[in-house]
């Protein structure tokens, strides 16, 4: 039983928090978004990225430790991302976790990230962690992947279906810019399509046999949306919006087309999930784009009519944290599964 360290940054977060395994408490979660300094680029510039993470990394994670109420020598390991991710910005976190094992004596952790989003699931609101049952389901959909995992235990677990193109957040992103909404914009679809109640006005295809295969596809969704605009003629292909056309009602039926697409998708992959691996207990939804209500409340519902359980953890847990990243350390620190200081970064 430890007190856990985590560091991420693997992307554009500078995060640390600071998890107690005795008493299944984290005691702190620390989150710097570089948001404002991409959006203006339309997207993550990586030089950036890693720069700012240069940056801020020992404030925040000062920050954490304060947050926590404990001083570095209580802390017992550090776990830390090193895969995947920017190179750059994953070599800032993982180079400070490593001068701080060396200097202070303590073992360090390497982190999958996207492991790390698996188990956010068992991530409560309130800080405390709870029991996700085994075997089950986690549909995991952010900015940069889009999986869906069959999970045994903390490491026995496999992919059953990934994207084969864009990620859903990547997808929300790209339709976002497209309408003017800027970077990034999974969160100011969500809030417009709200103010035309997700109706499905504009029925973009689903690609065929949607229903049929575990894989997702987005990459057809951006084109679909993008000629349907070019037809109403909001939309050049060669210089972009034509934004005398582009008001705010097509805005918010744009947004609320393109949400209830990508739920029934996701919807009918967890359908698919489900009736492929019976046995599974729980459909979990993590990773940036389950702070998205509309697909939460609609999944929620499809899974609990199964008599499943259905699990989302609470946005500040979706969304990339070092929470994740604590917790899944002390998972590995009670299997002892310690790495050497020559560990590596990995795309
Ligand atoms: O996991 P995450 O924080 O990190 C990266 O993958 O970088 O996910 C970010 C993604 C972005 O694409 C963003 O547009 C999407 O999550 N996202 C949402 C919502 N909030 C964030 N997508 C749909 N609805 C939301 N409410």
């Amino acid at each position: 039983m430890s007190i856990i360290l985590g560091i991420e940054t693997s992307c554009d977060e500078t995060a640390a928090a600071v998890y107690d395994s005795e008493n299944k408490a984290l005691l702190s979660n620390v989150v710097f978004s570089q948001i404002k300094l991409h959006e203006i680029y339309g997207g993550v510039v990586p030089e950036i990225a890693s720069r700012s993470h240069l940056e801020k990394i020992d404030i925040i994670v000062d920050s954490a430790l304060t947050q926590a109420n404990i001083t570095l020598e209580e802390v017992d390991h550090i776990a830390v991302t090193n895969k995947p991710g920017l190179v750059g910005s994953l070599l800032v976190g993982l180079c400070f976790a490593k001068s701080l094992a060396f200097a202070k004596n303590k073992k360090l952790i390497g982190i999958d990230h996207l492991q790390a989003h698996i188990f956010s699931s068992f991530l409560k609101s309130d800080n405390t962690v709870q029991d996700v049952p085994f075997p089950h389901i986690c549909l995991s959909a952010s900015g940069g992947s889009t999986v869906i995992y069959y999970v045994k235990s903390f490491d026995d677990y496999k992919v059953i279906g990934q994207t084969i193109d864009d990620a859903a957040g990547e997808a929300f992103d790209k339709i976002a810019k497209i309408i003017g909404f800027g970077y990034p914009g999974g969160a100011k679809i969500e809030r417009a399509a709200k103010l035309v109640d997700f109706q499905d006005f504009y029925k973009y295809t689903r690609t065929k046999n949607f229903t049929k295969s575990l894989d997702f596809t987005f990459s057809g969704l951006k084109t679909a949306v993008m000629y349907d605009l070019v037809k109403k003629g909001a939309y050049n292909l060669q210089t972009g919006p034509i934004w005398e056309k582009v008001d705010t009602e097509l805005q918010n039926k744009v947004s609320s087309s393109l949400l209830v697409c990508i739920a029934d998708i996701f919807q009918a992959k967890v359908e698919l999930a489900l009736k492929l691996y019976p046995d599974a207990k729980a459909v979990t939804f993590v990773g940036g784009v389950a702070c998205n209500n509309y697909i939460s409340e609609r999944l929620n519902s499809i899974v609990t009519n199964t008599s499943k359980k259905f699990i989302s953890p609470v946005c500040k847990f979706c969304a990339d944290n070092a929470a994740m990243i604590a917790f899944l350390g002390a998972c590995k620190a009670e299997q002892n599964k310690f790495a050497e200081l020559d560990l590596d970064v990995f795309e």
